[in-house]
């Protein structure tokens, strides 16, 4: 049975990026623009910029050069609003290995440049959380050998990229029932867990043997258990006290849900996290699913007025 947290909030991220990713400056703590920041290199613009934004354009500085595209739509973006958490849900690896005539895992490989990508460009654009859905309580019905390609994809990513987690102050997290998961898959994620466990910067977490609906009958058991060990007048359960019994207890909810392959489906996913999260679905199939496709959901997000249920202007 699960823990319930107690109450903790997620602490803010220190960032310390350095090291293997090219262009990757020691981090300061963000601060307001100061009359320093807001003289732009160049001479005939003067641009208001926080020291964060300024870090943020320095990370991506060692790639312009190599796509129009992405620079054209990296400088479309508010670098001071950059949501906190945005959660993925990879879809259409079967469809783009079908597309080239070879079998479904060939997809789920290709895949794995996406997601080396998609964590490298959230880091570099200081999110706190990125969550990717790599595999739901219903993928079990897939056959064997895809279940156990995908599982042994998950091993092999882990430590190829672990360096790189490291050197970029990663922390990487799990959510989902992965303690029903093979034992060999699950010494390897508590690896990963204890090894980044010490980082400050994005937080990665992996989807991984979860279901949103699993995930809350998860918490209101452990939520019932802690209150049949407790006091008789505990307080009522409101929703501070769910939140807390999630996997993601303690972390702020998704601010941006972005899904591709064009499905319009929500597939079990975070289902009490993203009650307010944009959403942003594009075609793109996963494996071709690249920086300016980030970027253009950011951009997306940032058009929208979140109201939260308010009126505008309140
Ligand atoms: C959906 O495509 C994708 C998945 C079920 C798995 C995604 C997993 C990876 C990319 C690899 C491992 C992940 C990490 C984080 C290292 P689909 O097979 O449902 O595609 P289809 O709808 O076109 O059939």
């Amino acid at each position: 049975m699960r823990n319930c947290q107690a109450g903790s909030l997620y602490r803010p991220a220190r960032s310390v990026l350095a090291g293997a990713l090219p262009g990757f400056s020691p981090n300061r703590p963000p601060r307001w623009a100061s009359l320093s920041d807001q003289l732009d290199d160049s001479p005939f613009e003067i641009r208001l910029m926080s020291g964060n934004s300024r870090e943020i354009q320095r990370n991506f500085a060692p790639y312009w050069g190599e796509g129009e595209e992405d620079r054209r739509l990296f400088d479309q973006l508010d670098l001071d609003s950059i949501p906190q958490h945005v959660a993925i849900i990879m879809d259409g690896n079967g469809r783009w290995a079908q597309q080239r005539r070879l079998p479904r895992v060939a997809g789920h490989r290709a895949g794995i440049a996406s997601v080396r990508e998609t964590v490298e460009t959230a880091a570099r654009l200081k999110l706190r959380i990125l969550t990717l859905y790599a595999f739901s309580v219903e993928n079990w019905k897939r056959p064997r050998s895809e279940v156990a390609t995908l599982m042994s994809l998950l091993k092999e990513y882990l430590n190829k990229e672990i360096a790189n987690l490291m050197a970029n102050d990663i922390r990487f997290g799990t959510l989902g029932r992965t303690q029903e998961l093979d034992p060999s898959i699950q010494r390897e994620l508590q690896w990963a867990r204890e090894k980044t466990s010490g980082n400050r910067g994005l937080l990665f977490n992996v989807a991984l043997n979860y279901g949103g609906r699993a995930e809350l009958v998860d918490a209101f058991n452990a939520l019932w258990q802690q209150r049949k060990n407790g006091r008789q007048d505990e307080p009522a359960i409101d929703e501070q006290s769910i939140a807390q019994c999630l996997y993601t207890a303690g972390q702020p909810d998704p601010d941006l849900l972005i899904r591709t392959s064009g499905e319009l489906r929500i597939s079990n996913f975070l289902l009490w996290q993203i009650a307010y999260s944009e959403i942003w679905v594009t075609k793109t199939l996963w494996p071709d699913f690249r920086r300016k496709d980030f970027f253009k959901a950011v951009l997306s997000y940032q058009s929208r007025e979140r109201r939260y249920g308010g009126l505008t202007n309140q």
